[in-house]
């Protein structure tokens, strides 16, 4: 299997693992290639509506006929579950993520999610995060200061994704040349930093199961402890 077909297999497996809890429910929706592919198979599955975390995920939500739901629309409640990808996920189940550069909205929905379904291909696997560039989403008048700080607390380099532009109509600083072994600790400190809206750490609120697609099968695993 390619890895496009991977991720088609791990997309697959998620909606087995929320179709019974699907009917009549809002659902969280992340954004990126392997979560398209969720999307297009949640189509008919009898969601009452999903709350997505980007545009893109959005238009293709829509596309399909699923209704949008906004988190004001949620009021005090949760959604059952947060379906989406990652660019690196390592053992105790902490994430790289922002990519696709819809970090900030997919914290924000995650957070209001009970369970977070991470679907990845096998790649994304990793022992410790790091070797992916780590994206922070930043106002774009703190860019240049703010890639300086970064570089000064972490050792890293920053490189701004030049050309784009956030759905939160931010910059994008990538990250390069970290090895995260405490990633709880530098997602609060990126936070603390003037400027940041937010960092691709996900570790706070990391991953609750893990449904990787390997050449062998789709391997389900709980997040540690
Ligand atoms: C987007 C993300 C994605 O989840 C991450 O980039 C993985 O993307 P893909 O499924 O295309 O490999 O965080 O901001």
């Amino acid at each position: 299997m390619n890895q496009d077909e991977l991720k088609k297999a791990a997309a697959l497996a998620a909606l087995e693992e929320i179709r019974t809890l699907a009917q009549g429910a809002i659902v969280g929706v992340g954004t990126g290639s392997t979560v398209n592919h969720f999307i297009d198979a949640l189509a008919g599955c009898g969601l009452r509506g999903a709350v997505p975390s980007s545009e893109a995920s959005a238009r293709r939500l829509a596309a399909h006929g699923i209704p949008l739901v906004s988190l004001d629309d949620i009021g005090a409640g949760t959604l059952p579950f947060y379906v989406d990808g990652a660019d690196e996920i390592d053992p105790g189940f902490n994430m790289i993520k922002g990519g696709g550069g819809a970090l900030t909205r997919e914290k924000i929905v995650a957070a209001v999610a009970r369970r977070f379904i991470c679907i990845c291909d096998a790649s994304k696997k990793v022992a410790i995060l790091g070797n992916f560039p780590l994206p922070v989403e930043v106002i774009p008048m703190a860019r240049v200061q703010v890639g300086h700080e970064i570089a000064r607390l972490t050792g890293g380099i920053p490189r701004w994704r030049e050309g784009f532009v956030t759905d939160n109509a931010n910059h994008i600083l990538d990250v390069s040349g970290l090895a995260i072994d405490d990633p709880r600790t530098l997602e609060s400190e990126l936070n603390q930093i003037a400027g940041v809206v937010t960092n691709g750490l996900f570790a706070r609120r990391g991953a609750d199961v893990l449904l990787l697609a390997t050449a062998s099968g789709i391997e389900r695993s709980a997040r540690p402890g």
